[in-house]
């Protein structure tokens, strides 16, 4: 069934059928489709360009479709051209000749960029709100561990002892840049394309206001070429997306890190594990790899979409059909993966003996062992230099600078007193970081009223 043919002669070939149809993947559209169409209806009997009896022939017509789709009385199916032409075809089947009046003043090129716009619209406040979740979570680990001390890593190398609480507030940080993002798309793609026609408008009277108000844009579009042929919105979207796969990239990252023999920092739960076919003790972190594997679908994504835009001409071209699949497997993926990823930060067992001891054990304390000297009156690049002769005796003895007598103590400075002992715990180090951002219990406090403020 096609909405077109009266100027071809020949039949379509059926390959070319197959090729050029999108029903198969656009009929995720339909109940935007719909609810497009029953607006466009109604506006038209509004502005008198179909009778008001037509306007509810039409709109209950739509309903009683759109309830059919939703229930399971009316399936799509895929020899329909598009879902456009499926929902138009099924009307006019149901209602009669008057069906054939809905298309007027309208192109499935400015109905198709409407009904995706509405879809990235509403799938950013479902992917904002999993992640608000996700944020719930992440905080509640944080308020439990702000004295779960870990050793902080630059170059993966131990660098100094930071705690659970704030290695996981910088993941919440992104997440929050990772929302605004979202919203930030949403704002700039909420003004609606119906109305722009095939690319140049319609000369029927249309109150493109109305629609755009009932279909809860801030208004109508400015320019009709550009309407029926921008995407930058998807682009956008799955930018933002990209975006935050990578971070759960990161995160994921960690997790392997974290879970992998050597560190034992964290026990992830059975329900987020899964085994081997050959090896009965393994327990390997899957979804954290998975969600990392996914990252490269929607980057992927991403990158299809912006070639399949790069060279487009104005206005609508077929090639912008392209765009569904990818912005739908992206919606899919990255949602699966906040949810999921979510799941199972919110079950992980942290083995925080192995953590604390892991944070002594790498020197994580020696740029406070210098800071001391410092403030006994050693220039900070002496005291640098004393510390890593310390560092290097206690590496030939294979002990921590907290494991150092006085008296050894005494053989790198004679500055150092029994106060050295408590300037170098894991706790001071820690808890000495006072200032905005650092991981001290003051600063992380304030961070966590922030945090509880901003889910609020
Ligand atoms: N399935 C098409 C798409 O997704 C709908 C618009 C078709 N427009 C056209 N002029 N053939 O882009």
């Amino acid at each position: 069934m096609k909405l077109w043919g009266g100027r071809f002669k020949g039949e379509t070939d059926r390959l070319v059928n197959d090729f050029n149809a999108s029903v198969s993947f656009d009929k995720k559209l339909y109940a935007h489709d719909i609810r497009g169409s029953i607006i466009h209806a109604r506006m038209l009997g509004k502005q008198g360009i179909i009778s008001d009896d037509e306007a509810k022939l039409i709109t209950d017509g739509l309903e009683k479709i759109l309830s059919d789709i939703n229930d399971g009385t009316l399936v799509i199916d895929d020899t329909y051209e598009d879902i456009h032409t499926f929902v138009e075809a099924t009307l006019t089947e149901r209602i009669g000749d008057t069906g054939k009046k809905l298309h007027t003043g309208r192109s499935r090129n400015d109905q198709v960029a409407l009904d995706t716009r509405m879809y990235v619209r509403e799938q950013i406040d479902v992917l904002s709100e999993n992640i608000r979740e996700f944020q719930k979570i992440l905080l509640r680990i944080i308020k439990e561990n702000t004295d779960t001390y870990l050793p902080g890593f630059t170059h993966l190398q131990k660098a100094q002892p930071v705690t659970v609480a704030h290695h996981f507030s910088a993941y919440f940080e992104m997440l929050i840049r990772d929302r605004s993002r979202l919203e930030d798309c949403k704002n700039r793609l909420n003004l609606c394309p119906l109305g722009s026609g095939a690319l140049a408008g319609t000369t029927y009277p249309l109150d493109r206001e109305f629609s755009a108000g009932e279909l809860g844009f801030d208004g109508p579009t400015r320019n009709s070429m550009d309407s029926v042929s921008d995407r930058d919105y998807a682009i956008e979207f799955l930018n933002a997306a990209s975006i935050i796969m990578m971070h759960l990239s990161r995160f994921s990252e960690e997790i392997c890190i974290w879970n992998s023999n050597d560190y034992d920092f964290i026990e992830i739960d059975d329900a987020y594990s899964t085994g081997s076919s050959i090896m009965p003790q393994k327990k390997n972190p899957d979804i954290a790899e998975l969600v990392r594997g996914k990252t490269g679908r929607v980057y992927g994504a991403l990158m299809s979409l912006l070639t399949t835009m790069k060279a487009l001409p104005l206005a609508y071209n077929k090639d912008m059909q392209e765009d569904k699949e990818q912005i739908f497997d992206a919606v899919d993926t990255v949602n699966m993966s906040v949810t999921l990823f979510a799941g199972m930060i919110d079950t992980l067992k942290f083995n925080k003996d192995t953590m604390e001891a892991s944070a002594k054990l790498g020197f994580t304390n020696a740029t406070d062992a210098a800071d001391y000297l410092v403030k006994k009156g050693v220039a900070f690049r002496d005291a640098h230099g004393i510390i890593g002769e310390m560092v290097l005796y206690c590496i030939d003895n294979n002990k921590a600078i907290d494991d150092l007598s006085l008296e050894e103590l005494h053989g790198f400075s004679d500055v150092i007193g029994e106060d050295f002992y408590d300037a170098v715990s894991l706790k001071t180090c820690v808890d000495a970081r006072t200032t905005t951002g650092a991981p001290g219990k003051k600063a992380m406090e304030n961070a966590i009223a922030f945090y509880e403020e901003y889910l609020d």
